[in-house]
């Protein structure tokens, strides 16, 4: 009721157009906010919870000796790709959109995937659009840069997923004063999450004109993962099913290793495929959750969605994503929480759906400078947008690297390189303190290099660091 109100308050303060849209986002927000105070305990029953059946997540090998047929490109027009474009790169020390940082090249993100689509358009002489789901945070910004393909062969379309109000943990109502994002208020408002992407898409009206233009699914994926490709196999293997036993939702899942502990994982629970979170697990099995034995898979966030389907489940409002509440505490000390939901938990509500465990390749996020080193080295090779590992590295595995807090922020991290070092013969890099990269250097084996406090270590041009320490004044 005290939630109605406040909503109905602050909705007061919008001027006619702000108010028709964020109306939709209150209705949105309220239904989530309705189901968030009736959660009672944890939403899964550990005993419960089973290993998926052998058949529900297949090898992509399998998939792939299904083959291709001669008109792929009939199934390309039935396809649309979605980038989830709503994060900031702020993690990574930039202002603005991550989607607008540059990866490779000179190219950015949006950049590398508006060839990547251009090129299969091009190829196979399709008709693949791309559609960006932006938030209040990456509109404005996303768009100027919009123009610049105008004459690329790639249709994009874009829409705004929702804005809710950021809400005080302890009156657990909103903390915003009015509709605007000027000063305080900026930090009153929030995007809940990628499972925003189904009442968005639909609500916009986006869902409803692809239809009508004869799209089938959607290849939804995380805009910061590299390796997020169109694949033909799995396009074909979803468009060469039966009618009546369609699968209308495509997981791509990867085997997990120490590093990847926590990714949500499929599960069996009561006849249905299910996503567990790490933030759905009850403490005590956390570590079990962890563990590369009992859950060998991770969800990669490369989803393949009907739309017919998702316009079934819309309007029959039967997506009941789970709820992460997720705490933060803003500038001025106030602890707040914002409901949020994930893409991938509608799995649960499909006919058929299914999991691919795909190769490590498709699974190339950057969410680090630590990542993005990778991704900038003589590692990979960059085709048409896409990157693919090096024909010259003589092992499948990609390198740890671990670079310290001087190399968070991206404008520090290329400060410290003057050219990326070679590492295609490099297994774990580990760097530390105040340290600079002349040009050409290479690092192979083992290579830590520790500055300590107040000191300062400049590598050398030229330098070949193999199985090496190099630290402080010593150098072993
Ligand atoms: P994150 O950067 O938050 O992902 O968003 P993550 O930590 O890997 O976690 P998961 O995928 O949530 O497990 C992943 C992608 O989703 C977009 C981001 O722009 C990024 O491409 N995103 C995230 C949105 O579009 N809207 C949101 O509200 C949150």
């Amino acid at each position: 009721e005290s939630m109605h109100r406040e909503l109905q308050a602050l909705l007061s303060t919008a001027d006619e157009a702000e108010a028709e849209i964020s109306g939709k986002d209150f209705d949105g927000f309220k239904k989530l906010f309705h189901r968030f105070l009736q959660v009672k305990g944890p939403s899964v029953d550990w005993a419960k919870i089973n290993r998926p059946p052998e058949d529900s997540i297949r090898p992509y090998e399998k998939i792939k000796t299904e083959g291709l047929p001669d008109n792929i490109t009939a199934s390309l027009n039935k396809l649309a790709v979605v980038k989830l474009n709503g994060g900031l790169g702020t993690s990574m020390g930039c202002k603005g959109p991550k989607s607008l940082i540059s990866v490779r090249n000179e190219n950015t993100f949006l950049d590398l995937t508006v060839r990547q689509i251009e090129h299969l358009n091009k190829t196979f002489n399709a008709d693949v659009p791309l559609v960006l789901m932006n938030s209040f945070n990456t509109d404005e910004d996303t768009k100027k840069i919009l123009q610049k393909y105008k004459h690329h062969r790639v249709n994009i379309h874009t829409f705004n997923q929702s804005r809710y109000p950021r809400i005080n943990k302890e009156s657990l109502l909103p903390i915003a004063k009015h509709m605007g994002m000027s000063g305080e208020n900026g930090e009153a408002w929030y995007p809940p999450g990628h499972g925003d992407v189904y009442a968005s898409f639909s609500n916009c009206g986006l869902l409803d004109k692809l239809l009508a233009e004869g799209k089938e699914y959607i290849f939804v994926s995380n805009i910061d993962n590299l390796g997020a490709t169109v694949d033909l196999f799995i396009l074909h293997h979803l468009m060469s099913q039966p009618a009546d036993r369609r699968c209308e939702f495509i997981m791509e899942v990867t085997d997990k290793t120490r590093a990847d502990v926590k990714g949500g994982t499929l599960i069996q629970y009561e006849d249905h495929l299910r996503l567990l979170e790490i933030a759905q697990v009850p403490k005590a099995h956390v570590d079990e959750f962890k563990s590369v034995t009992k859950f060998k898979i991770f969800n990669t966030n490369n989803l393949w969605i009907s739309l017919p389907a998702i316009k079934r489940l819309q309007e029959k409002n039967a997506m009941d994503l789970e709820i992460i509440v997720n705490p933060k505490t803003l500038d001025g000390g106030l602890n707040v929480i914002q409901l949020e939901t994930a893409v991938g938990a509608a799995i649960k509500s499909f006919n058929n759906a299914m999991g691919v465990n795909v190769p490590r390749s498709r699974f190339l996020p950057v969410k680090t400078s630590s990542d993005l080193l990778l991704v900038m080295s003589n590692l990979y090779s960059m085709d048409a947008g896409s990157l693919t590992m090096s024909k010259k590295r003589e092992f499948p595995s990609t390198p740890h690297v671990k670079l310290g807090s001087s190399f968070t922020k991206v404008q520090e991290f290329l400060c410290r390189f003057e050219s990326i070092p070679d590492m295609l013969e490099l297994d774990h890099l580990t760097v530390s303190g105040d340290v600079t990269f002349g040009k050409n250097v290479s690092v192979k084996g083992t290579v830590i290099i520790i500055a300590n406090h107040g000191d300062r270590i400049d590598i050398p041009a030229g330098a070949m660091l193999e199985n090496k320490i190099v630290s402080g004044n010593l150098r072993i």
